[in-house]
């Protein structure tokens, strides 16, 4: 029912006009301003990305009762936890809030960080699956990246919040994020309607190196988007790397860090082997090989094999009669 969707849009758009005013203008919000300053956003970054503060004691519930809004959309609205009485509270207390816009820049969920680490509780914590928000089909920040995924001719992948936000304020704003789960059809297709070059930019510790591993295998086989590895140094992610490097820096490695696929997969490959070691050498050229038999350009596969040439000292027709019976064996 269209009524029934205005009405959730209105309740949180007004949601998040209260918890921004709680964050910026009140004394509840003091200590949560002041983390958001300590992690290099200033208020104006907090306004452009609607950022607000749901304090400790609980604050919707009164304001929307209040305002006589109606129990039933309150209870579809995600936005409070009910009871076994049918009792509401407030679902988010105590947490930084990063709303979640549709392609329209409308909030229709929020995601909520945990200003201290605590081993009982998630650090971020979701809106539930409502009418507005299917979590597949939502990129953080598409809204705003739009016009600039245009204009770069292509879109930069990230893992989290404060990862397109530190992009976004060092001037790389076409930056989106699949918000820490793996990337879905949904989010491909929205993607491929705006441009056709995806750079993954995920952390580089071991979790995000994987995921891009992942992201890799599914984008290739699902979609027609050339694609692109970044990756910041010493297993960092965008935002840790951005403030403890600088923007001139984390620029450097969107302008000058691009990896292929294939060089991330050779990167990859060599995580947990010894190539010093004959059998993990033995291991790693046959892996490398069949990563090149799946690439469609000689020229690409010639770069590559150049490579295992220069690295262990084998001889090039040889490679190439290895990787010629692979690509046989594919058709
Ligand atoms: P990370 O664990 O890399 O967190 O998860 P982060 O983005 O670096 O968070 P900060 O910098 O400590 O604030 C990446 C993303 O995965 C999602 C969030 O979208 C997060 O930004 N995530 C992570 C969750 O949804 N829930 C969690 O408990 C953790
Ligand atoms: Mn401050
Ligand atoms: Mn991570
Ligand atoms: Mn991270
Ligand atoms: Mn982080």
């Amino acid at each position: 029912k269209d009524q029934e969707q205005a009405d959730l849009l209105t309740l949180y758009a007004d949601s998040t006009k209260l918890y921004q005013h709680v964050l910026l203008n009140t004394t509840a919000g003091e200590a949560a301003l002041d983390y958001l300053h300590q992690r290099g956003l200033d208020d104006e970054t907090i306004k452009t990305f609607g950022i607000g503060f749901a304090p400790p004691k609980q604050l919707l519930l009164d304001f929307f009762k209040e305002h006589q809004i109606d129990y039933q959309l309150l209870r579809q609205s995600g936005l409070f936890i009910e009871n076994q009485a049918g009792e509401l509270r407030d679902r988010f207390v105590d947490r930084v809030l990063f709303p979640i816009k549709d392609a329209s820049g409308r909030v229709i969920a929020f995601s909520g960080r945990i200003l201290k680490k605590s081993p009982d509780e998630p650090k971020y914590l979701n809106s539930p699956e409502t009418k507005l928000f299917n979590k597949r089909s939502v990129l953080f920040n598409f809204d705003l990246a739009r016009g600039a995924i245009r204009q770069r001719k292509s879109v930069v992948l990230f893992e989290g919040f404060m990862d397109v936000i530190a992009a976004y304020r060092a001037g790389i704003q076409n930056g989106v994020a699949s918000m820490g789960t793996s990337l879905t059809n949904e989010q491909i297709y929205m993607l491929e309607r705006v441009t056709d070059q995806l750079y993954i930019c995920y952390d580089s510790d071991m979790p995000g190196q994987k995921a891009t591993d992942r992201a890799l295998k599914l984008l290739s086989g699902n979609s027609r988007l050339k694609l692109g590895v970044l990756q910041m140094p010493d297993g960092m992610d965008p935002d840790e790397y951005l403030r403890s490097a600088g923007a001139e820096k984390f620029v450097q490695v969107f302008e000058a860090g691009k990896q292929t696929p294939t060089a991330f997969e050779m990167q990859y490959l060599r995580r947990d082997l010894n190539l010093q070691n004959t059998q993990d050498q033995l291991t790693y050229i046959g892996a490398v090989l069949q990563q090149l038999s799946a690439l469609s350009s000689n020229v690409e596969q010639d770069l590559y094999l150049n490579q295992l040439v220069q690295e262990f000292g084998l001889d090039k027709e040889d490679l190439r009669q290895q990787l010629r019976s692979l690509v046989g064996q594919q058709t």
